[in-house]
């Protein structure tokens, strides 16, 4: 009698779980499938994938569906209404259910990773985090694809970031925590930081790696010198907030014209959808230091580089 041991299966829940690593051999798949060097439609063959957003969503639910059918996989679409989540069925025992179908599911929920992460141990699906409240992993990925392509390298890179403190932030700090000899400088605006136990949490695997993440409440810390400066939308998601003055607290965080000629150097990223005149000029996102299509495009190659990884 032959014993079959069934692998456990790969998840991208959180940027925790991965390996330094783990996460530059998605970073560097990505690049390669965004330069055209990789031969597409076999990778995901005979594979069924769910792809299940209860929220909003144009780049990462593009992104996956298109990188699963291009590597040859099927899909089923599930949109905020469609399970049975909606009548009340929970959420672990959708997962349960789905898992005994499906090869993989990429999700975005309103819920903390945990809930997913519970659920990782089972050996038939894996788990994709499309965002969930306290994560953006994905995104996260995508963006060092488009970091080192564009530069060649991460190590050495200086990136401020501007902006709310939200799961985009979060995804970038321990995502940047893994690489060695950077540095990050997140400004948020007060009350609106980063969640802090995961930013401590980042800030000493960083120390680990002679990686600087910080974060400031007061512009007069700007740095001299940036190779990137980064904002997202301040309200993520389109949601609102409960102080009625936060867009005069948010106001000095803008990234205008004036803030990149002081880092004559700095390409400009915004994870989008942006809201032009709000928490950046058009003049910027629209001018030629702007990366962020480019950065767009690339939620669709480190989604092959991610799905190839987890499922392939
Ligand atoms: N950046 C991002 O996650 O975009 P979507 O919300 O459109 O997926």
């Amino acid at each position: 009698m032959s014993l079959i041991k069934t692998a456990e299966k790969k998840h991208i829940i959180s940027l925790k779980d991965l390996s330094p690593n783990e996460m530059l051999e998605i970073i560097d798949r990505g690049i390669e499938y965004s330069d055209n060097r990789v031969e597409l439609g076999h990778q995901l063959k005979g594979k069924i994938l769910g792809i299940y957003f209860k929220k909003t969503s144009t780049r990462t639910r593009t992104a996956f569906s298109t990188a699963a059918l291009r590597l040859g996989a099927q899909i089923i679409a599930y949109g905020p209404n469609d399970l049975q989540i909606n009548t009340g069925e929970t959420m672990e025992d959708t997962l349960q259910v789905l898992s005994k179908m499906l090869d993989g599911l990429v999700l975005r929920t309103a819920e903390s990773p945990e809930i997913l992460r519970a659920f990782a141990n089972q050996k038939r699906m894996s788990i994709v985090n499309a965002m969930t409240e306290d994560e953006h992993p994905t995104q996260a990925l995508a963006d060092l694809t488009t970091i080192k392509q564009h530069f060649g390298e991460l190590s050495g890179l200086e990136i401020i970031y501007l902006g709310e403190g939200n799961n985009t932030t979060t995804a970038l700090a321990l995502a940047i925590a893994k690489i060695p000899n950077m540095k990050i400088r997140f400004f948020t605006p007060p009350n609106y930081n980063i969640d802090p136990i995961l930013l401590q949490y980042a800030k000493e695997e960083g120390i680990r790696r002679n990686t600087i993440i910080e974060e400031f409440h007061d512009l007069k810390n700007l740095p001299k010198e940036s190779d990137i400066v980064y904002t997202t939308r301040w309200q993520t998601t389109g949601t609102s907030k409960l102080d009625a003055n936060w867009r005069e607290i948010f106001e000095p965080f803008a990234v205008t014209q004036e803030l990149m000629n002081k880092f004559p150097n700095a390409v400009f990223m915004h994870d989008l959808p942006a809201h032009r005149g709000e928490e950046v000029e058009p003049g910027v996102i629209d001018g030629v230091k702007s990366i962020v299509f480019q950065q767009a495009e690339n939620k669709a190659h480190s989604a092959k580089a991610v799905l190839e990884w987890c499922i392939g």
